[in-house]
């Protein structure tokens, strides 16, 4: 998986520098090409000579080499760069990532760098601990970056606890996986809806949900870590997504998440739809607000909202797979057989109202994959991220 594929390996100025000259053997005996970027910090603990000599390559450290004078562009290596794997990552680097401090040669390649990145922290386990390390990490994860975290075991101050580097093979099988994987489910086109939808009453208010949207962009993120091309059409919520492979089409109301769908399933493989569509939409938008002095008691009309799946349904061809969401209260595998024929869906995901954990807001669900024909396949209650590798397992076998 790793053949031919360039690597740019960062270390910086922690004393697990050492076990990255067996990381960089690992990715050039797979057959990557690896470039070394260090930082002066990073010099002081590891030799460059050791590092060009094993990855046959010299050392990048210095924005221009001293004797030549030549400008080591950050630029083309980060566009050169299919990973950029940074081991070991200091708090000071990590901070300097997340922040946008471009004082070294391997900060400016990491904000140049547009090939996913992996971050191995190491650091002494109150560094790690403290909240703006935290802070930073969880800023580098917002940005797509993969954080490979820290074993707990002694640590260079002779203090037990979380912060030594990820071992070496460990690091090198999270990026090795990360390739495999994201050649799964490459050259398929999928479509999620995710989130609530919003049917505007009058300028300030809405008939809305509880959706957060956290298990529609956990599916969206899991079918582009595989590969796939994502179009994620998404109602209000508080969270983002960020993979170069997703494109989020922000929606407000049912209607508008319809027009989205309907125009972008032509070309999709898969549809999932995850979205909480409000059934209901007021018969009226008023255009100004609504005076509580001058209306006593008023009654709001509804209409019925356009059934996205059922539309998408209508419009299926035969490669296209269907994929549902539903949330019953009783008679649970039969109301399920109904949508799936109603719909003209391929299988449903059932969320079990039974768990507390389940369902909206939180960040674990319990579902079950209903098929046509009524076959059940059960889940254990899990988060939200691993049902959503579930679900896109089960849709892989069928799309293949
Ligand atoms: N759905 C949709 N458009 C709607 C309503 C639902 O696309 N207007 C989709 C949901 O995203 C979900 C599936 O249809 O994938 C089932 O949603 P659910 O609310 O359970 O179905 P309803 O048809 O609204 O049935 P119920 O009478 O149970 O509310």
């Amino acid at each position: 998986m790793l053949k031919g594929k360039h690597v740019i390996l960062g270390i910086t100025g922690g004393i697990a520098a050492y076990k990255s000259v067996s990381l960089l053997r690992l990715f050039v005996k797979a057959g990557a090409e690896v470039q070394v970027v260090i930082t002066p910090a990073g010099r002081e603990f590891i030799t460059p000579v050791t590092l060009s000599a094993l990855s046959g390559r010299p050392v990048i450290s210095e924005f221009f080499t001293a004797n030549t004078g030549a400008w080591n562009s950050h630029v083309d290596l980060g566009l050169w760069a299919d990973a950029m794997v940074i081991a070991p990552a200091t708090a000071s680097t990590i901070a300097k990532m997340a922040n946008g401090v471009a004082d070294n040669m391997l900060v400016t390649t990491y904000l140049s760098a547009k090939a996913p990145v992996f971050v191995a922290p190491a650091m002494d386990l109150d560094m790690f601990a403290h909240p703006s390390t935290s802070r930073n990490i969880e800023l580098l994860r917002s940005y797509g970056n993969h954080i490979i975290q820290p074993a707990a075991g002694e640590l260079a101050s002779h203090l037990v606890g979380k912060g030594r580097m990820e071992e070496p093979e460990n690091i090198f099988s999270v990026v090795e996986r990360f390739f495999s994987l994201s050649a799964e489910l490459a050259g398929k086109k999928v479509l999620v809806t995710a989130g609530p939808t919003y049917e505007r009453i009058d300028p300030v208010r809405f008939i809305g949900n509880y959706s957060s949207g956290k298990m529609g962009y956990a599916i969206a993120e899991e079918f582009a870590s595989r590969g796939a091309e994502v179009v994620l059409v998404s109602g209000p919520v508080a969270i983002t997504c960020n993979h170069p492979r997703i494109r989020v089409i922000s929606v407000e109301s049912a209607t508008q998440m319809c027009d989205v769908a309907i125009k972008e399933f032509d070309g999709c493989d898969v549809a999932v739809m995850c979205a909480a569509v409000a059934d209901y939409a007021p018969e009226e938008y008023v255009e100004h607000k609504i005076k509580r002095e001058k209306t006593d008691n008023p009654v709001l009309r509804l209409k019925k909202n356009p059934d996205i799946a059922a539309k998408l349904g209508e419009l299926k061809k035969g490669h296209q797979l269907l994929v549902g969401f539903a949330l019953e209260t009783d008679n649970e595998t039969e109301n399920a057989k109904d949508k799936i024929k109603r719909k003209n869906l391929d299988f449903i995901v059932l969320n079990s109202l039974a768990d507390k954990n389940s369902c909206f807001g939180v960040d674990t669900n319990k579902v079950t994959i209903i098929e046509r024909n009524g076959d059940a396949h059960r889940y254990e209650l899990k988060p939200k991220k691993e049902v959503a590798a579930d679900i896109v397992d089960f849709i892989k076998e069928k799309l293949c």
